[in-house]
C-alpha cells in the first residue's frame, strides 16, 4: 500500500547534494540528479554512518565513513566494506513538490 509523504520542495534540493529528511520515522537522503530524485535509507549498511554525509557520483553515492558505494538507482551496494544494499523509496515529483513513498 502507498503512503506518500510530502517531503520538500523541488527548488529545496540541489544537483548531486544530499538532502537528509525524516519522513514517518525513517532517515531518508533525497539525491537530485538530471530529471530525477531518489530516496534511499539515510544510513550505510557497514557501520550505519549516515550517507547524506557522503558525495554523489554520477550514479551513485559514497559513504564518507569508509568509502563504500550504493547504486542511487537500486540501493545495490556496489563498493566494500558494504555488502548489504540500503533500501530505497519511491518519489514522484508533483507541482514542484517533491513526495516519498515510506
Ligand atoms: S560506515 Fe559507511 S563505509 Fe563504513
Amino acid at each position: 500500500m502507498s503512503n506518500w509523504i510530502e517531503a520538500c520542495s523541488l527548488d529545496q534540493l540541489k544537483e548531486g547534494l544530499p538532502y537528509p529528511v525524516t519522513l514517518d520515522d525513517y532517515d531518508i537522503v533525497l539525491i537530485r540528479q538530471d530529471d530525477s530524485v531518489y530516496a534511499l535509507a539515510d544510513n550505510c549498511t557497514h557501520q550505519d554512518f549516515p550517507l547524506s554525509q557522503g558525495k554523489v557520483g554520477p550514479d551513485r553515492i559514497t559513504c564518507r565513513a569508509h568509502g563504500a558505494q550504493f547504486c542511487l538507482k537500486t540501493g545495490k551496494a556496489l563498493k566494500a566494506p558494504a555488502f548489504a544494499g540500503v533500501k530505497t523509496f519511491t518519489t514522484r515529483i508533483d507541482d514542484g513538490i517533491v513526495f516519498v513513498d515510506v
